[in-house]
């Protein structure tokens, strides 16, 4: 990617959500740093991205308060650039919505779309014309007509940033704004001038592949599958990220290596449903053999994956993987609840009975295998009875982790239309309680580790009671800490550093963590 031409500024990415969101502003951070733009503050930054999760109403409510406080910022400074990206962009009318209520964001992108970013600045940040910036506004309905009064836009934009599917126009009504061609309706002028979306049905099957990810430590992001095809009553995900996308092996590989060259020693691979991987490719690659390819690469030592899906989770598929050195024995697998009405009022595709079939079968097939799960609690007409089936399920199952929620209505979901009759004091009384019941359970098997040797890979340090720890995970995905050897110590490691694989035995337990002592590098 060249930055001919494209003056630098300092850019903030503020990002909520989950791994997928933390994943793809590295990307965008990537890409920024590589067109020279530096990292600053909120306050000093020209560029401002706002990458947005839309799964719970706190996060966005957090995007709205900070939206709120940029309109101040740029009422105040005109050389600030406000960057809106994630899940709280969907469809057009919910782009059109937010662009009506916050007309001060100067552009709607989806991480697929992130290769106009150099455009995008190049327009705002180069002047072109007496007139001011050079815009991209709206299209004319076909490619024939009349053009006359836009200049080429290769006269004013170096080739290489020029793609064909965009184009451009003078500013007009103080508005600067990117849009691809898919967005312009029949009516063209009328389309709404500020989003980059895709055309309905079209497929963008992958990253923009050329912004190379950015690893910040051992540990990188690798999103394998984009978008979820189930609706599960609930979920937001499916309405702003689209149906599911899976990106080629050989694009991944070329990623991942890139990944290991730039110091990543472990991937965690991302999708929504991520045993759907593959079904929408030629030759229909599953995760397995995905991960059987990536197991080839040299340096790189791990492999993790999430989040699973019960029902796309085949045996062989399992079997494979636990046969892959590489591949750490660790599941996410939400169930969501333990009951089986509201499993069907959730739309989720299995019963209690089915689910633990599942994980039964995963547990012959990978007995080294540790579990994390995801439970909504309070979700529509959740009774008492079907509350404490929940709690049942996390007894019988013995997760090693519980990601709890309360119950949040997402606007144009399905549940949506239902009551949410559940208080949200009840709502938080069943968390805690589910809460501490996992707490119990996750401190009985971490006991199990005491005396165990576990191979740690380091990430980073921790002080804690003025002590500095190292700070790493194990294979089964537990937080591991311990402090750096003495010097003195005349049989374990001298000095360990961040990305080290670390042999540590572990001496006490809580809940949430192990801690020990290193014993070898
Ligand atoms: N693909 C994953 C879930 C993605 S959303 C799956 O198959 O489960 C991440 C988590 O957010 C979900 O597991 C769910 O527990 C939670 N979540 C999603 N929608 C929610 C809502 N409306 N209210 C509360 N929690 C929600
Ligand atoms: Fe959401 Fe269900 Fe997909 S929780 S992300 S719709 S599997």
């Amino acid at each position: 990617m060249t930055t001919t031409n494209i003056p630098h500024g300092k850019y903030h990415i503020w990002t909520v959500g989950c791994q997928m969101n933390q994943a793809d502003s590295q990307r965008i951070q990537a890409l920024l740093e590589e067109l020279g733009w530096e990292e600053s503050s909120m306050d000093q930054a020209n560029l401002v991205v706002l990458n947005t999760c839309s799964v719970r109403q706190a996060p966005e409510e957090k995007a709205h308060n900070q939206l709120a406080l940029l309109k101040q910022a740029k009422a105040r400074r005109s050389d600030l650039l406000v960057a809106l990206m994630g899940c709280m962009i969907g469809n057009q009318k919910t782009i059109d919505a937010l662009g009506k209520r916050y007309p001060h964001i100067d552009l709607f992108m989806k991480v697929e779309q992130a290769d106009i970013l150099p455009r995008f600045l190049q327009e705002r940040w180069t002047p072109v014309s007496g007139a001011g910036c050079l815009d991209i506004d709206f299209l004319p309905d076909d490619e024939t007509a009349s053009t006359d009064e836009i200049p080429a836009f290769d006269e004013l934009i170096p080739p290489e940033l020029i793609k064909p599917t965009f184009a451009t126009s003078f500013e007009r009504d103080g508005k600067r704004t990117v849009l691809p061609m898919a967005t312009v309706t029949q009516a063209g002028k009328q389309a709404s001038p500020m989003a980059i979306v895709p055309k309905p049905g079209e497929r963008i099957a992958h990253y923009p592949t050329k912004i190379d990810p950015l690893p910040v430590s051992p540990t990188a992001w690798l999103p394998i599958i984009l978008g979820c095809n189930k609706v599960c009553t609930y979920c937001i995900v499916p309405y702003r990220r689209g149906r599911e996308r899976s990106r080629p092996i050989d694009e991944l590989m070329v990623e991942a290596r890139s990944l290991v060259t730039k110091g990543a020693m472990e991937l965690t691979l991302l999708g929504q449903t991520i045993e759907a991987y593959g079904l929408d490719l030629p030759d229909k690659p599953d995760l397995a053999d995905l991960m059987t390819s990536l197991s080839e690469i040299e340096g790189l030592e791990r492999i993790r994956f999430m989040t699973s899906y019960p029902r796309h989770m085949t045996d062989s598929m399992i079997a494979r993987m636990a046969h892959l050195p590489k591949v750490c024995e660790h599941l996410n697998i939400p169930v969501q609840s333990g009951d089986d009405a509201v499993l069907k009022r959730m739309k989720r595709g299995y019963t209690v009975d089915e689910y633990c079939e599942r994980i039964a079968r995963v547990r012959e097939l990978w007995p080294a295998v540790s579990l994390s799960t995801d439970i909504i609690v309070g979700f529509c007409g959740e009774t008492e009875e079907e509350f404490q089936h929940t709690l049942d399920l996390l007894e019988k199952i013995r997760f090693d982790v519980v990601h709890v929620a309360a119950y949040s209505v997402r606007p144009g979901t399905v549940a949506a239309r239902w009551d949410d009759d559940i208080p949200l004091a009840e709502k938080k009384r069943r968390l805690h309680a589910l809460e501490e019941v996992q707490a119990k359970i996750a401190l009985e098997i971490n006991q199990a580790y005491i005396d165990s040797v576990e191979e740690v890979l380091v990430e980073d340090t921790n002080m804690s009671h003025g002590r500095l720890q190292w700070r790493g995970r194990n294979r089964t995905n537990k937080l591991v800490f311990f402090p750096q050897p003495e010097p003195e110590n005349t049989t374990g490691p001298k000095e360990v550093k961040v990305g080290d694989l670390v042999k540590v035995r572990i001496e006490r337990v809580t809940a949430w963590s192990l801690q020990g002592c290193a014993i070898a590098i």
